[in-house]
């Protein structure tokens, strides 16, 4: 496999990703087993990971998408919009969030502020890389983590740099050279 000439080290290959959904897919089934969860992917980067987890699944389920506004660039503004709502009606469901990446945890953070508000059952999370690092506010703890990588700036399975390589089929380090010009 060619590895993208913007992309400096891949740190996660896609048989790794493949193997590690499964993982999670698994563990989640047996979490829910007996109850009807709606498993919420937050467009757009958790999509490709969303899709392995689900195959996975073995409890009756439901899927949603929320899309919501945070970033531009490289750096988190902390500000979060909803750009499009779901259209469940999450009371006293229990809610699953699919994430790409965990960085400041201030989307989450105020995802799970509204979602409390709107009185979910439960909630938890799930996301394929953590960068515990960047953390800046402590009460989004994802239960389910496939990868925790080190702080630096990533993409390809569906995460970006201002909308480009989401439809690399690996995760690698961005070279700066492409965001510091
Ligand atoms: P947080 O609010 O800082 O936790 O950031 C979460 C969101 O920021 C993710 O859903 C991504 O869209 C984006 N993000 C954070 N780190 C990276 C990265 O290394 N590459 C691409 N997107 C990132």
């Amino acid at each position: 496999m060619l590895m993208h000439k913007d992309v400096e080290e891949v740190l996660l290959s896609l048989d790794q990703i493949v193997e590690k959904s499964e993982e999670l897919g698994k563990r989640l089934s047996k979490d829910y087993e007996g109850k009807t969860p709606v498993f919420i992917a937050l467009l757009k980067g958790a999509v490709p990971f969303f899709a392995e987890v689900i195959k996975h699944i073995e409890c009756p389920m439901e899927i949603d998408f929320l899309d919501v506004s945070s970033y531009s660039g490289v750096n988190s503004t902390g500000k979060v919009t909803i750009k499009r709502d779901v259209t469940t009606n999450v009371t006293g469901r229990h809610v699953v969030f699919v994430e790409d990446i965990i960085d400041t945890g201030l989307t989450l953070s105020e995802v799970i502020k509204e979602f409390k508000n709107r009185g979910v059952a439960s909630y938890e999370v799930v996301t394929l890389v953590d960068k515990p690092e960047g953390r800046k506010v402590n009460d989004v703890e994802p239960k389910y983590i496939g990868f925790n990588i080190p702080n630096k700036f990533v993409v390809g399975f569906g995460l970006d740099y201002n909308e480009l390589y989401r439809n690399l089929p690996y995760i690698g380090v961005l070279k700066r050279s492409v965001y510091e010009k």
